[in-house]
C-alpha cells in the first residue's frame, strides 16, 4: 500500500481499516482495508451504494463499532463466534494482526489517527474526551417528538468543559444560542413547544448539537435522508456556513449525488467495503475513473456525463446485479462480478489502491487501459 506524504497534517487519517461484524459464526466484512485522509477545513464525502460500509466507517471512528459487533456475540452466541472473539483478544494482546496469524478476525483492525493520536489504541477515558466534543456526530433524525431542549444545556456544558474545564456557563449559553441561530431555530420556540418538533426541526436540532462544542471534525451520516427538500436545503446551508465560519472538517456520508456534490471538496467512492476511487469532487463526479463509480453515478447522470458518454460513443448504463455479499466477497476486485470490463486479472487479484495522478486514487487494474478508450 502506498501513502503519499502530504504537506499538511490531516485532522483524521484512516490507515488500513478493516471492520468485521461476526454474525452466527460468519464474518460480515463491512470495511476492507480502507485508507482516507481528512484535512483541516475540508469536507470529504463518503459516497456509495447501500451496504457498502459507509456507516461502519463512521461507527469505527466514533468508537462504537465493536460494541455493536459484539452485541451479536452475547450470551446466546454460538461457540464458534465466542472462540473467534477470544482469538481476536489473544492476538491483540500479543500485538498480532489477522495477517500475522493467517486468520480473518472480527472487530476493527488498522489505525484511525485523529489529531496525531490513534483512536483505536488510546484508552477509553481519553477517547471519551474526544468523541462528543472534538469529534461530533449528526445522526439521522427520525423521531418526530425529539425535543432535547433540557438536555441541550447539560450536553453543551459537558462537551465544552471536556475541552476547557473553566468555560463559564454564560459562554455556553452564548454558544448554544449562536449555533441554534445558524440552523435557523429559536430557543423560545423549542421551550414553548416541548415535544412537538417536526422531523425537519429535529434534524436541525441534531445538527446544532453536533456544532455547539466547536468540534474539529463532524461526521454527518445521511444528514438529509428523512427530510423534505426544504429542510435538506437548510441542513446543507447550515453545514456550509459552519464550514465557512468555523473552519470545521466534515465527513459527509451519503448515497445521494446531490448531497456530496454540494458539500464535499473530496469524494471517496465505496462499494463492498472498499474505497475504489478518491479525488476532487468535480473530478470524481464528472469524470469517474472506476467502472463502479461510473455505473453508480448513472443513477444520477448530469448533462456533463451524458456529453462525455456520447463523445466516447457509449451508452448510459447503470449497475447490473446486487451489491457484493460481505459474508462472501468475490475474489479479486470487489466489482468484478458486475463490471462490464472484467478481465482475468480482475477475477484473480485484488487491485492495489493507487495514486494514479496527484491527489487522485483508484483501485482498478485496468484504469490506464480504460482511460484510452
Ligand atoms: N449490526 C450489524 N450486524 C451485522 N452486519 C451489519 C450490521 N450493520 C451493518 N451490517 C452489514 O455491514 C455491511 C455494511 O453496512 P453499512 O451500514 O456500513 O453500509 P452503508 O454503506 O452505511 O449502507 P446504507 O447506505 O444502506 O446506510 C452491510 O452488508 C450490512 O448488512
Ligand atoms: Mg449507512
Amino acid at each position: 500500500m502506498q501513502y503519499m506524504p502530504s504537506g499538511e497534517i490531516p485532522i483524521l487519517e484512516i490507515r488500513g481499516l478493516k471492520a468485521y461484524y461476526l454474525v452466527r459464526g460468519q464474518l460480515v466484512k463491512s470495511v476492507n482495508d480502507i485508507c482516507l485522509k481528512v484535512h483541516k477545513g475540508e469536507t470529504v464525502g463518503l459516497f456509495g451504494e447501500s451496504g457498502s460500509g459507509k456507516s461502519s466507517v463512521a461507527l469505527a471512528i466514533l468508537g462504537i463499532f465493536e460494541t455493536i459487533a459484539r452485541s451479536h456475540s452475547s450470551s446466546s452466541a454460538d461457540k464458534e463466534s465466542k472462540d473467534l472473539w477470544a482469538l481476536r483478544e489473544d492476538a491483540r494482546s500479543k500485538g498480532l494482526t489477522s495477517e500475522d496469524i493467517g486468520q480473518d478476525l472480527p472487530g476493527l483492525e488498522g489505525e484511525i489517527v485523529f489529531d496525531r493520536r490513534n483512536l483505536l489504541t488510546m484508552d477509553k477515558e481519553e477517547r471519551r474526551k474526544i468523541i462528543g466534543s472534538d469529534i461530533t456526530y449528526i445522526p439521522q433524525g427520525t423521531s418526530q417528538s425529539l425535543n432535547p431542549t433540557v438536555g441541550l444545556w447539560t450536553q453543551a456544558l459537558d462537551a465544552l468543559r471536556a475541552q476547557d474545564y473553566s468555560v463559564p456557563e454564560k459562554e455556553v449559553r452564548r454558544r448554544v444560542l449562536e449555533t441554534l441561530d445558524l440552523v435557523d431555530l429559536e430557543i423560545d420556540d423549542l421551550i414553548d413547544n416541548p415535544g412537538s418538533l417536526s422531523v425537519g426541526e429535529s434534524q436541525r436540532m441534531l445538527t446544532a448539537m453536533a456544532l455547539i462544542p466547536n468540534p474539529s471534525l463532524v461526521i454527518a451520516d445521511e444528514p438529509t435522508t428523512a427530510v423534505d427538500s426544504t429542510v435538506q436545503r437548510w441542513i446543507l446551508d447550515a453545514l456550509r456556513i459552519a464550514k465557512e465560519e468555523m473552519g470545521l472538517s466534515f465527513l459527509v456520508i451519503s448515497n445521494n449525488r446531490a448531497v456530496v456534490a454540494e458539500t464535499a471538496d473530496k469524494i471517496a467512492v465505496m462499494t463492498g467495503g472498499h474505497i475504489v476511487e478518491y479525488g476532487d469532487t468535480s473530478r470524481v463526479l464528472n469524470e469517474p475513473g472506476h467502472p463502479f463509480s461510473e455505473a453508480f453515478l448513472m443513477a444520477f447522470p448530469t448533462m456533463e456525463m451524458i456529453r462525455r458518454m456520447k463523445e466516447k460513443g457509449q451508452r448510459l448504463r447503470g449497475i447490473t446485479g446486487p451489491p457484493p455479499n460481505p459474508v462472501d466477497l468475490p475474489s479479486g476486485c470487489v466489482f468484478q462480478t458486475r463490471c462490464e470490463h472484467t478481465s482475468e486479472i480482475c477475477k484473480e487479484e485484488v487491485p492495489e489502491y493507487r495514486e494514479v495522478e496527484s491527489g487522485y486514487w483508484v483501485r482498478c487494474h485496468r484504469f490506464e487501459e480504460l482511460r484510452q478508450t
